[in-house]
């Protein structure tokens, strides 16, 4: 049993996780975990180095992944490549083979031991896929974020639209569909809601509602009485 508390926010790609992590773990004071950016450097790792996606190639990437980013005031503030940028971190190339990578059994399970270590105290705020379902299953309370296909894709493209990446409407939508699929649909550790998940759908939401919302189930919930 690990007394430390997590809060774990899972979701769709564009649901507003990050958003959402980063306001609770700033309102608390805790630390904070973006899971999909191990998936995206070890993609922006495999991309540059060329081999097929086999075994063999992908133990040394994954063994290496921490010199490639850096952790500080609670957070994963820097990428410790300068190929690696913003914009090419969130680009369809790296996004589809993150997505692909996470579909191995092995690649999983190295990273969810990297992402126990996350858990400090005071506690952690952790995202992404399979985090109230797989790695914090003991969080003491589990969000899941919904919203349409078609909203989060309206909120991508504004993401996108702040750091100038152009991308057309109706490709983003195929790609994000593909993704929800292939999320979804894995044998390991798929997408889906913790069976103790509190749903949070934000289609008539923006992102300051959401987080108001959570925190008044943070507030209700004995560990913060
Ligand atoms: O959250 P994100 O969009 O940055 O994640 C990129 C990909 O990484 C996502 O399509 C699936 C994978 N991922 C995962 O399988 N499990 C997680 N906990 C986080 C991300």
């Amino acid at each position: 049993m690990n007394s430390i508390p997590v809060i774990t926010i899972d979701g769709f790609s564009g649901s507003g996780k990050s958003k959402l992590c980063q306001s609770l773990s700033q309102y608390l004071n805790w630390f904070s975990l973006e899971s999909g950016v191990l998936y995206r450097i070890l993609a922006c790792l495999f991309l540059e180095q060329k081999n097929p996606m086999s075994k063999e190639y992908i133990i040394p990437l994954l063994k290496k992944l921490d010199q490639y980013f850096i952790y500080k005031n609670g957070y994963i503030c820097k990428i410790m490549n300068k190929n690696f940028s913003n914009t090419y971190m969130i680009s369809n190339s790296v996004t589809i083979i993150a997505s692909k990578l996470a579909t191995y059994k092995y690649i999983r399970k190295y990273l969810v031991n990297k992402q126990r270590l996350f858990r400090q105290p005071p506690g952690l705020v952790a995202n992404g896929r399979d985090m109230g379902t797989v790695v914090f299953s003991d969080a003491i309370i589990k969000f899941f974020l919904e919203a349409t296909l078609t909203n989060r894709v309206h909120r991508r493209l504004q993401e996108f639209k702040k750091k100038k990446y152009n991308y057309e409407f109706k490709n983003l939508f195929q790609d994000m569909k593909a993704r929800d699929e292939q999320d979804q649909n894995r044998k390991h550790s798929p997408l889906k809601p913790a069976k103790d998940a509190i749903i949070l759908n934000s289609n008539n939401m923006n992102c300051i509602e959401v987080v108001h919302m959570a925190i008044q189930y943070i507030k209700q919930h004995d560990y913060f009485k």
